[in-house]
């Protein structure tokens, strides 16, 4: 049985997102997604609100399991028995931060394996961040994230 990791804040989870985990899910037996904490994120949805919006999202994926953790991503992978950890990249800009996480990681584990699988050209300027800066004025947000995502976004901004 393969198993892969895709870990993130998913703050909230996007079309961008939603595309890695599809593409993974169709490589590996099981994916398991999994919401950390990223210290330096100072998130506008609850750890719980996070993964309910992914299981909506993933719901039509049949071996995609949501879950979260709070410690050490390696330590969750083990805990899986995950031979794999998948991120995905945006751009260039994405890389040195990528680069630094998956050093750190294959330091603390060598065990688990990252990979990354590039996001498509069309989600490429996509993150959470630019679409809650976006969902504050009301714009149309079904191009960027799955709809119980908008639903979510226009509840917590007032904009419905
Ligand atoms: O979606 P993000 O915010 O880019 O995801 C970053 C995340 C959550 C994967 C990263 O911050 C993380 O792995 N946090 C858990 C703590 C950890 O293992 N830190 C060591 C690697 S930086």
């Amino acid at each position: 049985m393969k198993i892969a990791v895709v870990p993130g804040s998913f703050d909230p989870i996007t079309n961008g997102h939603l595309d890695i985990i599809t593409r993974a899910s169709l490589i590996f037996d099981k994916i398991k997604v999994v919401v950390l904490n990223n210290s330096s994120k100072n998130p506008l949805f609850t750890v719980a609100e996070r993964m309910e919006l992914i299981e909506q999202s993933t719901a039509h994926l049949g071996n995609v399991e949501v879950d979260t953790f709070s410690g050490l991503l390696v330590d969750y992978a083990k805990k899986e028995q995950a031979q794999a950890i998948i991120r995905g990249l945006r751009a260039v800009s994405d890389f040195e931060y990528e680069m630094q996480i998956t050093s750190m990681n294959r330091k603390l584990n060598d065990q688990v394996e990252t990979l990354f699988i590039m996001t498509k050209n069309e989600y490429s300027f996509l993150s959470s961040s630019i679409v809650k800066e976006v969902a504050k004025y009301q714009a149309q947000l079904s191009e960027f994230v799955p709809a119980p995502v908008e639903q979510a976004l226009k509840e917590k901004y007032n904009t419905k």
